[in-house]
């Protein structure tokens, strides 16, 4: 089936704001977490029926390094520390995506900065 875009201005943020300042994303803004490891975005994923599914995580970075994210599903980490790499520009988006065991009805999907910069800008998550 096609996916179900999750706008991360309307996740759970800890340690972090919706801003637009930085033009090309989908929705309304995007998610800037605060520059710290431990702050995360959480959306919640309404799946159909368990089973595999793809997740699509669409950022930008305008750093030159990587901004690591461990990626839980209900608690459970399934990519630790998954790389974010630079994209050139906070204007530049860009999707990593991985699979992922979900369980049918409402599924926590956590990204979690591990290291000091914390997070990448979050647009949106499809899954
Ligand atoms: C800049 C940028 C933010 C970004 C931040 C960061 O301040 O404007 O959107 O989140 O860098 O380094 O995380
Ligand atoms: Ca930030």
């Amino acid at each position: 089936a096609a996916p179900t875009r999750y706008e991360a201005e309307n996740a759970t943020i800890s340690q972090g704001v919706v801003e637009s300042n930085h033009a090309g994303y989908s929705g309304t803004g995007f998610v800037n977490g605060d520059n710290v490891a431990g702050s995360y975005t959480e959306w919640t994923v309404n799946a159909p029926s368990a089973g595999t599914a793809t997740l699509a995580f669409r950022y930008a970075n305008g750093t030159g390094a990587d901004r690591p994210s461990d990626i839980a599903v209900n608690g459970a980490t399934v990519a630790a520390a998954r790389s974010f790499p630079a994209t050139g520009a906070w204007t530049t988006w860009t999707t990593v995506t991985l699979t992922a065991q979900l369980t049918a009805g409402a599924n926590k999907i956590r990204a979690t900065a591990t290291g000091a910069g914390g997070n990448p800008n979050w647009d949106y998550l499809d899954a």
